[in-house]
């Protein structure tokens, strides 16, 4: 078969859970919390499955959930969002990111990334015809958490490109954008026709005081972007697929144009659910960076005494581990010894960059109960 993806096998985290599974492995592989959703929210859930919100959704999202996306949007990021024609309810953020890629990407086009980048851009930038071009994040002595290099990205736009994708708070290093990111971007697109497709799944997940710096917040970049978040993230609930697309209206309707033949409408009953439960409490999100943070630093308090090296996320419930003090295996390697000999399955880094150059690193979940963490932690200390 000549396949139209045939650098693509099974995602890693797939792979990894399924042998942290047969291993008996502490599950840090895959990003997703070992807790449940509020409980208020679950019997929102139960009320709306027994109350009739069990067929077809509208195809752009059930309205109220709609407006309290776009209240967020207004609270949050002071822009004011149209929620009839500017939110877009999509089957998780892979769903939106996938169609707005479609929607603006045709053969022939050029799409940015920034390594280490999550995995479903590139598979989806090729489908439509695209192609991606790479760029590291780096690190330098005036900047020492990775962060974007302007002069390489200038240097590599062209006529031929038309997205430049962005996911801040990153996944897998946990680096967030600085002050002044977004104007230089701005600056950096002004007078093209490139958009921005910007993947904030893990918005709500900011450490240390700092604020997240949604393109929603840019009054310049905001007309030409697509700002896509997954309610899995925020409410602890992966498992239900339930994301947003928030673009100007023009972008919004190319959009939908491929929401409406990919996916169509959203589980009923969650949406109403979600919607319900954002007017009960708008607030809920605001808890997240401070629960997360918690978390983040009990980790990375029992790693101290490991021989791994790190520098704590700024955000996401992600922490890279730098094992080179260890062993010198590849990372692909090393994580699956790590998983069969010691019981910890974490995800290689490599997996993220283009090329898959060797790294010594490992990004580990921390979304996980405290117990679990520190049993872990207890088994990685031990290296
Ligand atoms: C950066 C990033 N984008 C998108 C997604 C996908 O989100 P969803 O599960 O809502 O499709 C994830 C999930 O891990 C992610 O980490």
């Amino acid at each position: 078969m000549d396949s139209k993806l045939p650098h693509v096998g099974t995602t890693i985290f797939t792979v990894m859970s399924q042998l942290a599974q047969d291993c008996g492995a502490i599950n840090l592989s895959q990003g997703f919390p070992s807790f449940e959703p509020d409980a208020r929210l679950l019997d929102l859930v139960t009320q709306r499955l027994h109350s009739g919100a069990n067929q077809y959704a509208p195809m752009t999202g059930v309205p109220a959930l709609r407006q309290a996306i776009a209240a967020k949007a207004g609270r949050l990021y002071d822009r004011g969002v149209d929620a009839d024609a500017e939110v877009t309810v999509t089957a998780g953020a892979t769903e939106a990111l996938f169609c707005a890629i479609h929607a603006v990407v045709r053969p022939g086009d050029e799409v940015i990334v920034l390594d280490p980048a999550y995995d479903s851009y590139e598979p989806a930038v090729t489908l439509a015809g695209g192609a991606t071009l790479h760029l590291p994040l780096v690190s330098s002595a005036e900047r020492p958490e990775l962060h974007i290099d302007w002069q390489r990205l200038r240097d590599a736009i062209t006529d031929r490109t038309r997205v430049v994708m962005l996911n801040f708070p990153h996944n897998p290093t946990g680096t967030v954008l600085g002050p002044g990111d977004l104007d230089t971007l701005a600056e950096v697109v002004r007078d093209t026709g490139i958009l921005i497709i910007s993947d904030e799944v893990y918005e709500h997940i900011i450490f240390d005081g700092a604020s997240h710096l949604s393109v929603l917040r840019h009054d310049e970049l905001w007309q030409r972007a697509f700002v896509i978040s997954s309610f899995g993230k925020t409410y602890h609930a992966t498992g239900w697929k339930v994301g947003y697309c928030v673009a100007p209206e023009a972008l919004s309707t190319e959009f939908r144009k491929v929401h409406q033949f990919n996916c169509f409408c959203v589980v009923s009953p969650i949406q109403h659910a979600l919607a319900d439960f954002m007017q009960l409490d708008p607030a809920y999100p605001d808890g997240l960076a401070d629960f997360y943070q918690q978390k983040r630093d009990q980790f990375c308090a029992l790693m101290r005494e490991s021989r791994f090296r790190f520098v704590p996320a700024a955000g996401t419930y992600f922490q890279v581990l730098d094992y080179s003090a260890i062993s010198a295996e590849d990372d692909i390697g090393f994580a699956r010894r790590l998983t069969r000999e010691i019981g910890v399955a974490s995800i290689p880094v490599s997996v993220f960059c283009a090329s898959h150059p060797p790294t010594r690193t490992l990004r580990f979940c921390f979304a996980k109960d405290d117990d679990v963490l520190k049993q872990a932690a207890t088994l990685l200390c031990e290296l």
